[in-house]
């Protein structure tokens, strides 16, 4: 895809690698894009604007509360005029900003205004990339479709080591160009996901549940959506938005997930079961809240298998399932997916720390029914989401091409 004709924002920030900034305009600029430049407060105390006026050739933009300024531009007609918005460096206080829709300056309200595809190079220094803080808002930022990158790793300005530095230009021009051409591989598929936990009532204020906030199927969702997928999340109750475009139906219990999930079975093309369902409810919740300090033995019994009745029902869909191992994980899995008679099992092992139930990261290994097995490295839920559903469409093409061949 080339960048000659694109028209792009360029928003710079206040850290030390915003001078690495001019190097990618230029490139930006001999690639062929329109490039405006848009500076942050900070940015400017790091390189001037005429630097970035010069090379781009347009008014560098950094007021917005400037309306006597000659360089003065209307944020919204700026953001619908341009092809994509690249913010690069961006220090961790614009990964809050935009994670959290903070808008108090020009290069903020522009994010909040645009519905243009977004790519951020964060560069930070010392732990700052890895404090919980900046993991949270990159994982809110990738889920919603934010191509954040990976800062490169090595000697930072503090004279420290790790990871925080700005990352190549080619790598950011790599994620220009894929940020401008999504692909769109899902078109035509009809994804049945599930989210979160299940709550089974004890009495009328207690419940059975577990650890699962949903986001690794929110994830799926919202990956599925971006690829031209239609979405239907069936979700267990979490702190959670829907991604916007996908058919959300909420429940609470597994009976409720179960009725669901099979009311939007007869048209998925792929079912994917993320949801953590509890194994056990109440054999009778109490109808009033239970009282006393005495033992109380509770009465429990399985919930249905909602994975397992989904996959004998053979509807042509593609089933994939997750499983949460905490010891002989594999061996585990592997007979977890003979026992459901599914397609695909994602495995994450959560005795692991960082990965997991209410982790922004996940870990598996990918197990399929026709003997093959791939791990997945460490990774932001967002990029394990979309790395699954790659691995669906191409074991459903070689399954497809096997299937042809033993027929002639
Ligand atoms: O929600 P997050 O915080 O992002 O965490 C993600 C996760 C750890 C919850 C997710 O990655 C995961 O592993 N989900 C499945 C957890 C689980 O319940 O594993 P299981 O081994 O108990 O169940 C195996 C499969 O059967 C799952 O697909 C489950 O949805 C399904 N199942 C289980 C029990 C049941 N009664 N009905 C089911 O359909």
């Amino acid at each position: 895809m080339s960048l000659a004709g694109r028209e792009l924002i360029l928003g710079v920030t206040g850290s030390i690698a915003a001078y690495k900034a001019v190097y990618l305009l230029r490139e930006l600029t001999r690639l062929g894009a329109s490039v405006t430049v848009c500076l942050s407060e900070h940015a400017r105390e790091f390189v001037g604007a005429l630097t970035f006026r010069t090379l781009s050739g347009r008014p560098v933009l950094t007021n917005l509360f400037d309306p006597q300024s000659e360089d003065a531009v209307e944020h919204v007609a700026l953001a619908e005029r341009a092809d994509a918005i690249v913010v690069a460096p961006a220090t961790a206080n614009l990964l809050a900003k935009a994670a959290h829709g903070i808008a108090d300056d020009f290069l903020t309200t522009l994010l909040l205004a645009a519905r243009r595809p977004l790519v951020i190079a964060p560069a930070m220094d010392g732990g700052m990339w890895e404090h919980p803080a900046v993991v949270a808002n990159v994982a809110t930022l990738r889920g919603r479709g934010v191509a954040v990158l990976e800062p490169d790793a090595g000697a930072l300005a503090s004279g420290l080591s790790g990871k925080g530095r700005f990352p190549e230009p080619d790598a950011i021009v790599e994620a220009i160009r894929r940020a401008l051409t999504p692909v769109r591989d899902l078109a035509g598929e009809r994804l049945l996901v599930t989210a979160g936990p299940t709550r089974e009532p004890i009495d009328p204020v207690r419940y059975i549940s577990n650890r699962s906030s949903g986001k690794m199927g929110y994830g799926l969702a919202g990956a599925a959506l971006r690829r031209g997928a239609a979405v239907t999340l069936v979700s267990g109750p979490t702190a959670l938005t829907p991604p916007p475009g996908a058919v959300f139906v909420p429940v609470q219990t597994a009976e409720e997930m179960r009725e669901a999930v099979l009311q939007h079975l007869a048209d998925a093309t792929l079912v994917i079961k993320a949801a953590a369902v509890a194994d056990y409810r109440a054999r009778q919740a109490a109808p009033v809240k239970l009282k006393g300090k005495r033992d109380l033995t509770l009465d429990l019994t399985p919930n249905p298998d909602i994975l397992a009745e989904v996959a004998a029902r053979r509807t042509g869909a593609f089933i994939v399932g997750f499983a949460a191992e905490t010891h002989d994980v594999v061996a585990h899995a592997r007979q977890k997916l003979e026992s459901k008679g599914i397609d695909l099992l994602v495995v994450n092992d959560v005795s692991q720390r960082g990965i997991g139930f209410d982790a922004e990261e996940n870990e598996v290994l990918l197990l399929d029914r026709w003997s093959g097995q791939k791990a997945l490295p460490r990774m932001a839920k967002a990029d394990v989401a979309d790395a699954i559903l790659s691995h669906v469409l191409a074991l459903r093409a070689s399954a497809a091409v096997k299937k042809v061949a033993r027929e002639r």
